[in-house]
């Protein structure tokens, strides 16, 4: 199949035309060809463009950038998807639109299925519900919420870990906010099977597992770094609250770990517990730092 990817520059998109790449023809769609903001260069863009799926996990992802500027978060969250996703219904093109558990507004005490009623509580979330409608008013397309994503691609919370614990720096992580995370390398898996499927409609795609704080995640690394013999002891992880946060100007939700069950259903198996991919990434991390390493560095 020849599959259109946006936000090829990103964590996601960089990992989907990577994976994908074997099994499909990618046509990669970094900025500026779209520039998403520009309805005017979308339609450039959409005008030679021939594919079969449309796989959108561009978005300004910021929530300190889209509070700043609500206007061009919804041009770039809920507008664009829209546009590109009437364009894909009306040539019969499948779409995949990334979308996200902050649709929720963090008061749930449970995994979060896909019935469950979204109410955001900041403009990122507020576009990306935005977003997510607009692509599901036509059937045949699919939205794939996914959390907390680390990767290979592009450092994250887990690489912001991993380099403090290797540096000897003091670490401190939110103990008091919940999701489950997604591995971009799982999410290209599930992604390649589901193209093989007519799932459509939204679909939880996060690892399995007890939902779990950055503070968990944090000690998760740290635990994998000492197992791996890369630091000589595991470091003490200070938890933090949400509320001291002074940088977070967005609110946050505090509980979003959503439930994986449907996607379970369409690819046949259950998403790995996020420990486990978690512990595979800090370990694959950590070979591919080997050779670049010194003992200075902390390690062995
Ligand atoms: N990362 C997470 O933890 C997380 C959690 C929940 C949901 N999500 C969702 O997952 C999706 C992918 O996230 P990600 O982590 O890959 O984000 P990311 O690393 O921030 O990448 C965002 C991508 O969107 C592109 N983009 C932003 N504004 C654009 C514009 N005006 N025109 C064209 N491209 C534009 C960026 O291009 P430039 O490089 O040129 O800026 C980049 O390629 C998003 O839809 C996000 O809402 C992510």
């Amino acid at each position: 199949m020849r599959v259109a990817i946006t936000g090829t520059s990103g964590r996601v998109g960089a990992a989907l035309a990577r994976h994908l790449a074997g099994a499909h023809e990618i046509i990669p769609l970094p900025r500026p060809r779209p520039d998403l903001a520009d309805p005017a260069s979308i339609d450039a863009a959409l005008a030679s463009l021939e594919c079969d799926v449309w796989i959108h996990p561009a978005a300004i992802t910021s929530l300190e950038a889209c509070e700043d500027d609500p206007a061009l978060a919804m041009r770039v969250n809920a507008e664009a998807p829209a546009r590109i996703a009437a364009w894909c219904a009306d040539r019969g093109v499948r779409m995949i639109h990334i979308s996200t558990d902050y649709v929720f507004d963090g008061a749930a005490t449970g995994r979060i299925d896909e019935s469950a009623p979204a109410f955001p509580v900041n403009v990122y979330g507020r576009s990306k519900l935005a977003g997510e409608r607009a692509v599901l008013a036509h059937p045949r397309h699919l939205v794939l919420r996914v959390s907390w994503v680390f990767g290979p691609e592009k450092p994250s919370f887990v690489d912001a870990v991993f380099d403090a614990a290797m540096a000897g720096r003091p670490l401190a992580a939110v103990a008091d906010k919940w999701s489950l995370p997604t591995s971009t390398a799982d999410l290209s898996a599930w992604i390649l099977r589901l193209l093989e499927t007519d799932a459509c409609g939204a679909l939880h795609a996060c690892q399995s597992g007890e939902p779990a704080s950055w503070h968990d995640m944090a000690r998760c690394v740290v635990d994998e770094m000492a197992a791996c013999g890369w630091i000589a002891a595991v470091p003490e992880v200070r938890r933090e609250s949400l509320e001291t946060m002074e940088a977070f100007r967005a609110q946050r939700p505090r509980f979003t770990a959503m439930d994986p069950a449907r996607l379970s259903a369409w690819i046949g198996e259950s998403p790995r517990d996020w420990r486990v991919a978690l512990r595979e990434f800090v370990r694959a991390k950590s070979e591919a730092r080997g050779s670049g390493f010194t003992a200075a560095a902390g390690g062995p």
